[in-house]
């Protein structure tokens, strides 16, 4: 646990908008590992309307808001995730507050970010970076808009990856319990927006999912038939998830990672309290079954 006190004291975090509680960067790029990137990188091409490049060594996803990388390792792992911030101030600020916390961090993982960039690894291993990368949005421009926007990772130990990610300026959006009162699911956010980080308890630690949220739900229907004319099936969805009350569906990659297409995520005030939801199928799809993880 960090020195920072992550309820009350939350807005007093961050520095550089006064008004919020939250970090302020949003998450801007992934890399996954596959025994077969070359594979993996080929679908994210076609799934989410990306160019690919082999630099490196290893995959580079591109499109409007969405990069993906992808590199040699092991199924269903991300060598890192990363969340920017607009300014290299805004990233210092972050890092000042930062000092002297249990978290220590370490090296800038990512060929994306320069060498004032960060990250921790967090309890379940993972490795989390922030850095400054500025993200010109074609929203306005692009006829089927795709930006990343969170990430999901399944976790054996809830109790204590939600605290980490706390002590890093994440806020807690909505907890899924069960009827004893243990925590199954645990969403949090980065700014506004509902969440930028989704941890669900299960057996093993691994990666989850990855979403892009687009204009509205006639571009998510949009979304489904480009799936389906390149001849993905709808694994999940469309359906409606509780905590965030997004309209989604979601593919599966080749190493069989979720992919998803979202819309219309709840966009929270600053003094939004965190929601408690039942750890149910209904929760996780107010229109019908759901992917359990545990
Ligand atoms: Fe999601």
């Amino acid at each position: 646990m960090s020195v920072f006190v992550v309820a009350g004291a939350a807005l007093a975090f961050y520095g550089m908008n006064a008004q919020r509680p939250e970090l302020g960067a949003l998450l801007d790029h992934a890399c996954l590992t596959s025994p077969d990137p070359e594979k993996v990188a080929g679908f994210l091409e076609v799934a989410y309307a990306m160019t690919r490049k082999a630099i490196a060594g290893e995959w580079q996803c591109v499109g409007p808001d969405r990069t993906l990388l992808v590199r040699s390792g092991a199924a269903n792992r991300i060598a890192y995730f990363a969340y920017a911030f607009d300014s290299a101030p805004e990233l210092e600020a972050h890092r000042r507050r930062l000092e002297g916390s249990a978290a220590s961090p370490r090296g800038n993982p990512s060929p994306l970010f320069d060498d004032h960039a960060y990250s921790f690894s967090d309890p379940d291993g993972n490795v989390v970076a922030f850095g400054v990368r500025n993200r010109s949005s074609a929203d306005g421009d692009e006829p089927l808009p795709a930006r990343l926007q969170h990430l999901a990772l399944r976790t054996p130990d809830l109790d204590t990856m939600v605290p980490f990610y706390e002590s890093l300026g994440f806020v807690v959006s909505d907890r899924v319990l069960d009827d004893a009162g243990v925590l199954r699911a645990c969403f949090l956010r980065t700014d506004h927006e509902h969440h930028a980080l989704a941890l669900f308890g299960a057996p093993e630690a691994r990666f989850d999912h990855l979403s892009c949220e687009t204009r509205d739900t006639a571009a998510v229907i949009a979304w489904a038939d480009r799936m389906a004319a390149s001849g993905i099936p709808i694994h999940w969805g469309v359906g409606r998830h509780g905590p965030g009350n997004d309209v989604f569906f979601m593919v599966k990659d080749p190493d069989g990672n979720l992919i998803e297409i979202s819309a219309d995520i709840e966009v929270c005030d600053a003094s939004r309290p965190a929601g408690t939801w039942r750890h149910e199928q209904r929760t996780l799809n107010l229109w019908g079954t759901a992917i359990m993880r545990s």
